[in-house]
């Protein structure tokens, strides 16, 4: 991926081709409703179950506090903007909360079903992890369905290894499912010590703001 690695430069390339119309952006408080409704597409299709979906089911005043949250601790929610459509969405959270793993993030990424397989995921994630480098977070984990081909090979191209399988974590369609772990460096990964032991987040660089604040 000829973004990665390169923190310094935070605006993701000038689009061209197929998916010029496309916008990657801070999501707002107006996006909630298609961002909840690209989620449960996605989730009910995930489990196959939707007694277990109703149960974990996202709200708009759920993803609303999320975002909240994630503004305070200026880690990125970005959307992919297609004509004024939401075509997709990412972000990241915290690997973990103790503070070891402060250089370390977790992040999603859902494309919206009419906008599948049309380059908005290379678009979206490369943004993601853009913004991630230049807020000073070294490394960035994903869990992925071992059967999602699409995901895979989406996480694969944007400079994600796999670093791990773990058998049988997961169930859906009424069978045990395994998980692929897979990790991508970010800005000068482990290759140095971190400029500062103050949090991360404090270096995102002014007027480059992707938490939408
Ligand atoms: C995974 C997901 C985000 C990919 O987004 P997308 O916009 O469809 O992906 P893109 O069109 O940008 O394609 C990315 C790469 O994956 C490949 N790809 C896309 N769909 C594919 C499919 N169904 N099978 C195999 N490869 C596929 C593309 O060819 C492309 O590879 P390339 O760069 O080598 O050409 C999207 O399928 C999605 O939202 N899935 C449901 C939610 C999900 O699984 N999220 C990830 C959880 S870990």
């Amino acid at each position: 991926m000829e973004e990665m690695g390169s923190a310094g430069a935070l605006a993701p390339p000038e689009p061209s081709g197929p998916c010029a119309d496309i916008v990657i952006r801070p999501s707002s408080d107006a996006d909630l409703a298609a961002m909840v409704a690209i989620y449960e597409h996605h989730i009910r299709r995930g489990v196959g179950d939707v007694g277990e979906f109703e149960e974990d089911r996202l709200l708009p005043d759920d993803l609303r506090r999320r975002r909240k949250t994630m503004r305070k601790k200026r880690l990125p929610h970005l959307v992919a903007d297609r004509n004024g459509q939401v075509a997709g969405y990412a972000y990241a959270v915290p690997f973990r909360k103790r503070p070891a793993y402060r250089y370390t993030l977790k992040h999603s990424i859902y494309v919206h079903p009419e906008h599948l397989h049309a380059g908005i995921g290379r678009r979206l994630l490369p943004a993601l992890i853009e913004a991630c480098a230049a807020g000073g977070y070294r490394q960035m984990i994903g869990y992925i369905d071992s059967e999602n081909a699409a995901s895979l090979r989406l996480h694969e191209a944007c400079g994600f290894v796999r670093v791990g399988h773990l058998p049988a974590v997961g169930y859906k369609y009424g069978r045990w499912s395994d998980s692929v772990m897979v990790q991508c460096p970010l800005g000068s990964g482990s290759d140095d010590q971190p400029s500062t032991w103050q949090k991360p987040v404090e270096a995102l660089v002014a007027g480059h703001d992707w938490t939408g604040n």
